[in-house]
């Protein structure tokens, strides 16, 4: 058997052994309940081979959404005394509208589920049955989108806001320094769980634990009310990955209704949406000087000047222009992409921030390597994508199926995090089977 092919085959071994009743958990103890944007990649995954599951994964996530559209970021379908913050911490059933069937957090995470759709219909070999799945499920995904357009975006600016970094999917990531330095949280008795089943020097501080909890504890006193979080959250960021994967999810939206038929209104609302997301995304998020996109802190009115790999992401939603799409892709080789690293390192290597060992704070990510591979592509990078591609199909066969990477070539055992971790299984299934 070729080596690609054993990959293959272990990487559905992953998959499958982290399969639940009707959904997949990221990881055994570390991640022991259904998480959001860990769905739609793992979703994809399957669609190669087992598109039941794939279709039952998106089902599952989406039977969690609340009245108004939102859709959780972790559904505790199940329960587990491995991780720290639970259902009883979170009390989403405080905000009126929330899922009475599925207890959740009261937080977010990047949108997916649309762009995933499109890619289960690419992937699909029963493209009239995937298609049935998908007119069964969009609505919902597109009610998602309006809750993020109308609830989300105080300033009418097309770009919508995350209130915790957890809300991120890149948790740690030092980009959230400068708003915790400025924070007085404070302090809270708490057991941490993540630190028993991960090396605590590759997790974050207690102390910025106590912020996370801080955070979540103002939603809380509002009833996860969005215009009260809006008002008063300490964490208010418009984050280019986060509008990135939205805009991509729209498109494919629109692409996915134009199959379907009679959803004029929708499309016609959802390019709406594109076109104004489109232009603030290109006005406000763009550094000229680091030639790269960054975020941007809305409650404290000013930009978060660091490049990570969410600076590059915008090019999966085609959202710079040509000239703009050559000095991105520019930034990224300088900073990210020389010869002694692997790409992609998830913060800028050369600030004093990068940390190659730490959640999000350095480490390669397979999520975040097949978001790259896919905007380079398409924009004709193709030797880089292919650079990212093979990068971290050689992380995983030299290490294994782990959470995290460390960027640095010279290190040997460089997995970190959770192991058998499913995004990685899933993302490296469908890179094998692309060009
Ligand atoms: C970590 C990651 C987040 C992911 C979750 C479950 O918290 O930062 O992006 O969704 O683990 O895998």
């Amino acid at each position: 058997m070729s080596l690609m092919k054993a990959l293959n085959n272990e990487a559905r071994e992953v998959l499958n052994r982290n399969w639940r009743d009707g959904f997949s958990i990221p990881c055994e103890k570390l991640y022991p309940f259904q998480w959001h944007w860990d769905s739609g990649f793992i979703a994809i995954g399957f669609a190669h081979f087992d598109m039941p599951k794939a279709e039952q994964e998106i089902k599952t996530l989406l039977d969690a959404q609340w009245g108004n559209g939102f859709i959780p970021h972790i559904v505790f379908h199940n329960e587990s005394d491995t991780y720290f913050p639970g259902p009883e911490f979170h009390c989403a059933e405080l905000h009126p509208q929330s899922s009475k069937k599925h207890k959740s957090t009261g937080l977010t995470q990047p949108p997916v589920t649309g762009f995933v759709l499109e890619e289960m219909f690419k992937i699909s070999k029963d493209k009239k049955g995937t298609l049935k799945f998908i007119k069964s499920v969009i609505d919902k995904v597109y009610d998602n989108h309006n809750y993020f357009y109308t609830k989300r975006d105080p300033q009418n600016e097309g770009l919508v806001y995350i209130y915790h970094n957890w809300e991120s999917g890149i948790d740690n990531s030092p980009l959230w320094d400068d708003i915790f330095n400025n924070m007085e949280s404070p302090s809270y008795e708490f057991e941490r769980r993540d630190t028993t089943h991960v090396d605590a020097s590759q997790r974050p501080s207690h102390r910025e634990y106590e912020h996370y909890l801080h955070i979540l504890e103002i939603a809380k006193a509002h009833n996860y009310n969005d215009d009260k979080i809006a008002e008063l959250s300490p964490f208010l960021v418009q984050d280019p990955l986060f509008n990135t994967i939205l805009l991509k999810s729209n498109q494919s939206l629109i692409d996915l209704y134009r199959l379907i038929g009679n959803n004029e209104n929708k499309i016609k609302q959802l390019e709406e949406w594109q076109e104004k997301a489109i232009s603030s995304f290109n006005k406000k998020l763009f550094d000229e000087e680091l030639g790269a996109y960054v975020h941007y802190d809305l409650r404290n009115e000013t930009t978060l000047r660091h490049v990570s790999s969410s600076s590059f992401s915008p090019l999966f939603a085609n959202i710079p222009s040509k000239e703009r799409t050559l000095v991105l892709v520019q930034t990224m080789m300088d900073k990210f992409g020389k010869e002694n690293y692997y790409l992609c390192a998830s913060f800028d290597p050369e600030s004093e921030r990068f940390n190659p060992k730490k959640y999000w704070r350095g480490p390669v990510w397979v999520n975040l390597n097949w978001i790259l591979y896919n905007g380079l592509n398409q924009n004709g990078f193709h030797d880089i994508a292919q650079r990212v591609k093979a990068d971290i199909i050689e992380l995983i066969e030299k290490n294994g199926f782990y959470e995290y990477f460390d960027p640095r070539k010279e290190i040997s055992n460089s997995g970190y995090g959770g192991y058998n971790f499913s995004w990685s299984a899933a993302l490296v299934i469908d890179l094998l089977s692309k060009e």
